[in-house]
């Protein structure tokens, strides 16, 4: 399906994004490992989702939808053989999270994916899996299919090379199988829904930063899970395709609720701040051990910026639409220390590139961002049909640019928006962006 964007009257109103994809993940997942019934609110019914709740039932859980956004799943305090592969689609959080989980069981699992997922890295997974004594086959040299067999595994201590709450989730949920403490630590902190969510569920889990500088988590195996209750807040990647467009498109003023804020995903909203946007917290709270807030976004003069390399893993997923907001900007930006966007659903670098030259807006590659060099506000040609390779972020970025563009802007393979954000056309449309069928 291709969808089309064209410039549009203001974004307004007030209403709640989709429910946030790696918290809900992990509801279902820790739903599962536990014993009981975990009831979760505000679940994200994504595709991506929608595969790991299947995979669930499919290790023997009961997983039921109760309402919108409502679910039940009842664990057995472990997981079961599946019986068939199981395919995650598009998902990268789903399988690896899942290669970890099912590790910890004596149990054999194949597991699957569409053409994005199997040619993403899967030894970042397999290898500490391995270190940690599961047998793991995978016959395209760490592609999917992959296999793993898991047992009584041993605690290791692990020094992943990146900032990646995939791979440290995996480790620290496979960890639950192991007699002992299993130790983690990662370039700088990545998100730390995981550490969390065990911690509410009952595990005994452990943060620190280490005197080198990086960030180390620990968890204790064998915990006895509880069920436990979770609110699933709205999704700050889903959220800022919206503030994108309200930054963008003059006179909007649109307000976002429950908005998680957590700091480790929060990077978007310090960089639109240092790009001078008008974005304000205006209420924050708690929901379900991470915090969200309301958010209110104006159309504002943009600045070109240098957010740094600090910041990257608490915006990882914002780069593609950073970077078109930056077109708009007056100014370059250079966007770094973002290595790992090669290997996401698409090489966003590449596909970002290409699409911004295609709309008329000068940039340059570099092999862990990109320079933007701004057209400022009502300078972005637009007027392309771009590429998006199946990546639904590349999709939204590039709609969101259209809504601000001079000449409409048309992207392919937009069904793939629906892994994480099911009606975007829909949401956005009722905020008063133009974006149809092409
Ligand atoms: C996610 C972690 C990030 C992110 C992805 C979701 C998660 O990936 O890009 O969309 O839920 O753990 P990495 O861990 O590979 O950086």
């Amino acid at each position: 399906m291709r969808l089309l964007a064209r410039a549009s009257g203001p974004i307004q109103g007030r209403t709640r994004p989709p429910g946030d994809k790696s918290i809900s993940h992990r509801a279902l997942i820790l739903g599962a490992l536990a014993e009981g019934t975990t009831e979760i609110d505000g679940l994200l019914e994504g595709e991506d989702v929608l595969a790991t709740a299947a995979a669930m039932r499919a290790f023997g859980a009961e997983v039921t939808q109760a309402g919108a956004g409502r679910w039940r799943v009842t664990g057995r305090g472990g997981l079961a053989e599946p019986a068939a592969p199981i395919d995650f689609g598009n998902s990268g959080t789903g399988v690896r999270l899942t290669m970890g989980a099912g590790a910890a069981f004596p149990l054999t699992a194949v597991y699957t994916g569409d053409r994005s997922l199997s040619r993403r890295p899967m030894a970042r997974i397999l290898d500490p899996l391995e270190a940690m004594g599961a047998r793991t086959l995978s016959r395209t040299g760490g592609l999917l299919p992959a296999t793993v067999r898991g047992g009584t595994l041993s605690p290791i201590a692990y020094d992943s090379p990146h900032a990646s709450a995939q791979i440290k989730s995996a480790i620290l949920l496979a960890a639950l199988g192991a007699d002992g403490v299993t130790r983690v630590s990662e370039p700088k902190a990545s998100r730390d829904h995981t550490e969390r969510m065990l911690a509410a569920f009952g595990a005994t889990v452990r943060s620190e930063t280490r005197a080198d500088g990086r960030h180390l988590v620990s968890v204790t195996g064998r915990p006895k899970l509880r069920a436990c209750p979770v609110t699933v807040p709205a999704d700050p990647s889903s959220a800022a395709f919206a503030a994108a467009a309200a930054l963008i498109v003059p006179g909007s003023d649109l307000i976002l609720e429950d908005v998680g804020l957590n700091p480790l995903r929060a990077g978007f909203f310090d960089t639109i701040a240092d790009m001078g946007a008008g974005a304000q917290v205006l209420d924050r709270g708690e929901t379900g051990g991470e915090s969200a807030g309301m958010i209110r976004v104006r159309h504002a003069a943009l600045r070109g910026v240098a957010p740094p390399d600090q910041r990257s893993a608490a915006m990882i997923d914002e780069f593609p639409i950073l970077a078109a907001l930056a077109a708009f900007a007056d100014g370059e930006t250079v966007l770094s220390g973002a290595a790992e966007l090669r290997v996401k659903e698409s090489d966003r670098i590449a596909l970002m590139v290409e699409g911004l030259r295609a709309c008329g807006v000068d940039c340059e590659e570099r092999p862990d961002g990109l320079v933007i060099h701004g057209r400022g506000a009502g300078g972005v040609p637009g007027g392309a049909e771009v590429r998006t390779h199946g990546d639904h972020r590349i999709a939204m970025s590039f709609l969101v640019l259209g809504l601000a563009a001079r000449a409409p802007v048309i992207v392919d393979e937009a069904e793939m928006i629906a892994t994480s954000f099911p009606d975007f056309t829909g949401f956005m449309r009722a905020l008063g962006a133009d974006i149809a069928e092409a």
